[in-house]
């Protein structure tokens, strides 16, 4: 595909053809089926020989298809019985090219086990249509709402996600499409958003069909003339925080404290975080002595300490807190920046109240579910108030 973001295809290669004498019979008279075309310069840019390829929707086995002439080793999933016979039958017919024999399993998406360490998904969502009436029961093609549509796709997604290997990617194509009253669903940009909450989004590509007109008779609506190719990466590790962790075990050896903020989430319920967080808040008593006590230990533990601009050193006048709120304490350490931020000051809450709510967990002194929520309402942000709709949801 080289550096183009654009794809132009004006038909599948002659070999991979569906043809009427070999498959007489599908319930969608492979409208949905991709081309071998379409999905082999995407397998051999974003995989190596030898690496598994998986797609959760196998439909005519496009993906699989593509993956097992290049090498790789390719395992589908189709809901279909009858499409997963011939399926099964087309896969077959090229089996003199693989070097791998690919694995289909003939069962939904939502419930069958992935396979692990997935080096990359390639997929074509089924559209959303709601009135494929032909399709068995699980079919996505059969869902009436479109949120409900899009609450499956997200399963799929997910569990993609949590089986691609480290560095893994997943490549899928999607469109808007049109309704029946003539508006456009977009479907390409919320499953584009729904990719986004689970991987890292790297790329967007947008493939051209040189074809016919669209004919409004045509029952899936789709107008497929262009459609979007999503490319997204594994979302790297979280980063380490047996550093937060250490530090704050020390600091509970002499001073009480509460860790709120996002890493307090991330101890409690991590599932409501869209992202693993990167600092480490907590909130203190408003006491000299704590706060002294706070600055020594992480002194200890390398890091440097901050009151807004003034470095906490020896020559330093603690008078100055006062109305400063919180103290920044940073440390460089395996190639990254920690920063722990000290509220001693803090209107919303009462530290010692909050102290009797705590929650212990692996050593560490974090505020209750509800606490955490009365500080986030407090800031008020966008992103705040997304989470706190996630926390509501939880309970
Ligand atoms: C857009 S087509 C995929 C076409 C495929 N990429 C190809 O070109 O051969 C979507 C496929 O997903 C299948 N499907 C729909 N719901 C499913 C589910 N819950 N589990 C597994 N497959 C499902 C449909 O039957 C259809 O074959």
């Amino acid at each position: 595909m080289g550096v183009n973001s654009y794809l132009i295809l004006k038909e599948e290669i002659e070999d991979f053809k569906i043809t009427k004498d070999m498959f007489p019979k599908d319930f969608m008279n492979f409208r949905d089926i991709s081309w071998v075309a379409q999905v082999s310069p995407f397998i051999k840019e974003f995989s190596k020989p030898g690496d598994l390829i998986f797609e959760p929707f196998a439909g005519m086995g496009t993906t699989i298809i593509g993956a097992a002439i290049q090498g790789r080793r390719a395992v589908g999933i189709e809901l279909e019985k009858e499409r997963f016979v011939n399926l099964t039958k087309r896969i077959d017919y090229y089996k003199e090219r693989y070097k791998y024999i690919p694995e289909l399993i003939n069962g939904d998406s939502l419930t069958f086990e992935y396979p692990n360490n997935i080096d990359l998904v390639v997929t074509n969502f089924p559209y959303y249509n709601g009135n494929i009436e032909d399709s068995e029961d699980g079919n996505f093609y059969n869902i009436k709402s479109y949120n409900m549509y899009l609450e499956f796709i997200e399963k799929v997604i997910k569990r993609c996600a949590e089986s691609l290997k480290k560095d893994g990617y997943m490549v899928a194509f999607s469109e808007n499409i049109r309704n029946l009253n003539g508006n456009m669903i977009s479907q390409a940009y919320d499953t584009c958003n729904l990719l986004k909450k689970y991987m890292n989004l790297k790329e967007e590509r947008i493939i051209l069909y040189e074809k016919e007109e669209f004919k409004e008779d045509d029952i899936t609506l789709t107008n497929r003339s262009h459609e979007y190719v999503f490319i997204c990466k594994k979302k790297e590790d979280e980063r380490d925080y047996s550093e937060y962790k250490n530090a704050l075990v020390k600091v509970g050896e002499k001073v009480k404290y509460l860790v709120i903020g996002s890493y307090g989430l991330f101890n409690i319920c991590k599932s409501v975080l869209d992202n693993p967080p990167y600092d480490c808040d907590i909130l203190v008593d408003n006491n000299i002595n704590s706060i002294k006590n706070i600055v020594n230990i992480l002194k200890d533990q390398g890091y440097d300490l901050y009151s807004w601009q003034d470095n906490i050193d020896q020559k330093f006048d603690y008078n100055k807190l006062k109305g400063r709120y919180y103290i920044r304490a940073i440390k460089k350490a395996k190639e990254e920046e920690y920063i722990i931020d000290i509220t001693y000051e803090c209107e919303r809450l009462d530290f010692s109240k909050c102290y009797e709510n705590k929650v212990d967990k692996d050593n560490i002194t974090v505020a209750s579910i509800e606490d955490i929520s009365t500080l986030m309402k407090g800031r008020g942000t966008e992103k705040d108030k997304s989470l706190l709709c996630r926390i509501l949801k939880l309970k």
